[in-house]
Formats: C-alpha cells, sequence, structure tokens
C-alpha cells in the first residue's frame, strides 16, 4: 500500500481516542468569538496572530499559552460550543468513542462550577450520541502544579456528578510535581469507584512511569514515551500491558522529540506495549486523531499491520462496556 492509501484506509476505519483535553481542542476562531462575547481582551489582533503564537519550546511554554486560552470560557454555552465543536470532528474522522480529559481546576480558580462546565459538557455529549451515536465518557484531571488538597478539594466538588466522570486523570506541568504527590486523592478516588490514569513520562523520566503505576495504581499512562529509558520498566510493560497514550504531534511540537522520524512509538509497539495514538491538544498541536495517524505514516516506516494494531489497541486500551467493545473489534476485524 501507499501511504496515501494507507492514510484512506485508517481514516476510514472506527477509531477511538483516548487521550484529548477538551480545553486543548478550542480553536482560534472560537477563542476569538468568546473574547468577543465576553469583552475579554487577547493581544492576539487576528486568526493568524493566534496561529502564530503556537511555537513551544516545551510543555511549559504551551501550557501557559492553553490556561491563558481557556480564560474565554464562561458560561454553560461556551462549554457546549467547545465540546460540541470536537464531538464533530469525532464524527469527521470516524472517532466512534472517546475519553475526554477536562481541567476542572482551571475554571473553577476563575470562580466557574462544576454546575456550568458539566452541563455544557453534557448537553454536547448527549446531542451527539442521539444525533449520530457518539460514545464518549469523561476524565477528570487534577492539575499537578497545585497542591493535593485543591486536588481533594476538586475531588469533593466533583461528588454530585460522579455518574457522569468516569476516571481521573492527572496533567500540567510534570518536572518537579512526581505522581506521589497526589497518592491520598487517587486513594480516595478509587475508593468511590472511579478508575484512575495519569500523564507520565512525557517530560518527566521514567522514575516517573513507575510512580503512577505504583503510587496511583492506574490503568493507564498519558505519553509514557520516555519509559524506553529503563529496560526494567519496558520489560514491565510487555507483561503488565498498561497502555500508553502516545500523542505524536504533541511530542514534536513540544520537542520530546526532534522531529517525527525520531519518534519512537513504532519501536514501542514492536517490542509488543500497548500503544495507541491519540491526539492530546488537537488546537495546539495541529491536528486531529486522524492528522496524527497521517504524521506517522508520513514520517515513519510503519505498515498496514502495524496500524490496525494501534487501532485495536486503543478500543482495547478504552473504558468502554466489554459487549461494546466485542462489537466494534469484530467490525474492524473485517477492514
Ligand atoms: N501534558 C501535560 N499537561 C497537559 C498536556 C500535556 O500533554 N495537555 C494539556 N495539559
Ligand atoms: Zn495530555
Amino acid at each position: 500500500m501507499t501511504k496515501n492509501e494507507l492514510k484512506q484506509w485508517v481514516a476510514s476505519l472506527p477509531k477511538v481516542e483516548l487521550h484529548l483535553h477538551i480545553e486543548g481542542s478550542l480553536e482560534p476562531e472560537l477563542m476569538m468569538a468568546l473574547a468577543d462575547k465576553h469583552q475579554i481582551a487577547l493581544p492576539y489582533a487576528n486568526i493568524e496572530e493566534v496561529k502564530q503564537a503556537y511555537n513551544f519550546e516545551d510543555l511549559q511554554s504551551f501550557l501557559d499559552l492553553y490556561y491563558f486560552g481557556a480564560s474565554v470560557l464562561k458560561d454553560e454555552d461556551d462549554f457546549y460550543q467547545l465540546m460540541w465543536n470536537y464531538l464533530l470532528k469525532c464524527k469527521e474522522d470516524n472517532v466512534v468513542h472517546v475519553e475526554i480529559m477536562f481541567d476542572p481546576q482551571t475554571h473553577t480558580e476563575r470562580g466557574i462550577g462544576f454546575d456550568v462546565f458539566m452541563q455544557g459538557f453534557k448537553r454536547a455529549m448527549q446531542q451527539a450520541e442521539q444525533e449520530w451515536g457518539q460514545s464518549c465518557l469523561l476524565i477528570m484531571s487534577f492539575l499537578r502544579h497545585l497542591t493535593e488538597q485543591s486536588a481533594i478539594q476538586t475531588l469533593e466538588s466533583a461528588k454530585p456528578y460522579l455518574n457522569d466522570i468516569i476516571a481521573v486523570g492527572l496533567d500540567s506541568a510534570e518536572l518537579g510535581n512526581p505522581p506521589e504527590k497526589f497518592t491520598q486523592v487517587f486513594e480516595m478516588a478509587k475508593e468511590l469507584g472511579l478508575k484512575r490514569v495519569a500523564h507520565a513520562g512525557e517530560e518527566g523520566p521514567a522514575d516517573y512511569v513507575w510512580g503512577a503505576l505504583k503510587a496511583l495504581d492506574v490503568h493507564r499512562i498519558d505519553h509514557g514515551v520516555r519509559s524506553i529509558e529503563d529496560p526494567k520498566l519496558i520489560e514491565f510493560l510487555i507483561q503488565s500491558q498498561h497502555p500508553l497514550t502516545v500523542c505524536p504531534l504533541s511530542n514534536t511540537k513540544l520537542k520530546v522529540f526532534s522531529h517525527m522520524q525520531e519518534h519512537n512509538v513504532l519501536q514501542l509497539l514492536d517490542l509488543g506495549l500497548m500503544a495507541t495514538i491519540n491526539a492530546d491538544d488537537p488546537s495546539y498541536f495541529g491536528g486531529y486523531l486522524n492528522d496524527n495517524f497521517f504524521a506517522i505514516i508520513d514520517h515513519l516506516p510503519i505498515q498496514k499491520h502495524q496500524l490496525h494494531q494501534l487501532v485495536i489497541n486503543s478500543f482495547n486500551a478504552s473504558f468502554m462496556p466489554a459487549e461494546q467493545k466485542r462489537k466494534w473489534l469484530e467490525k474492524i476485524d473485517s477492514y
């Protein structure tokens, strides 16, 4: 198959996305429109200037813009529109199931409560489910640059909404904020019946992946590409089959890898780790799920069976009910 044929084929497959920050799907157009609506001054004259600002040195330089961008989200309708726009992309990209992260503290710190953003998110999710059968789950992520006490308060505020939240996660500035800092709140989440994921081994060392596995008892590792630096960890991940939600465009934009040709996702997959492909923050990193597949097809010597494995892995790595999983896997087998 040519690269173009591989792209068409992967685009046509039903897919799952497991590492997507809804605040990172805020497109410059919606950012400008909401700034206008709420009379918020942005340091950009037009959409081109917003896009030009998306030139990042590292994770922190991205996070600064990402939190700033989120400040235009204020009322229920804003959160509805944000979610709705992303779910339309899922339909376009054939993403039949998605597990979406949101950062409550980014909003509660500005005085915007769970009642506002949860209602907006839910309205869009219900509409997409009714209109084209979109399947989606929500993951509540704690900001690791804040204290564990703040995460505990956030979990407390989320209690009336736990029926709509499948898991807790951990994101934001990794270096200096190891998983162990959040042992207690993850234990509390586990007792409440929530599943657990955490960003680890993106900018942080392989030790942070061990920390997420041991101290937080996570089901999946978000990113995890630096696991490759520790052979014992790689051996463990092959045995345990903890999924890694890898994000190729994110990793090159934030200079985790200097070029897509250097990306190690194929290496991880061929070693037998449960690697998956995801978009992370599509509006900031230059593409949605299909674009991430296209980027690895363009720059890595990937073959059809490896793409197939990546897609199957994300179904298996998802939190969707077993029966739903079985049906989709049967369908994909016929592609
Ligand atoms: N890493 C850490 N925090 C984040 C990311 C990421 O890739 N995206 C949004 N918040
Ligand atoms: Zn992320």
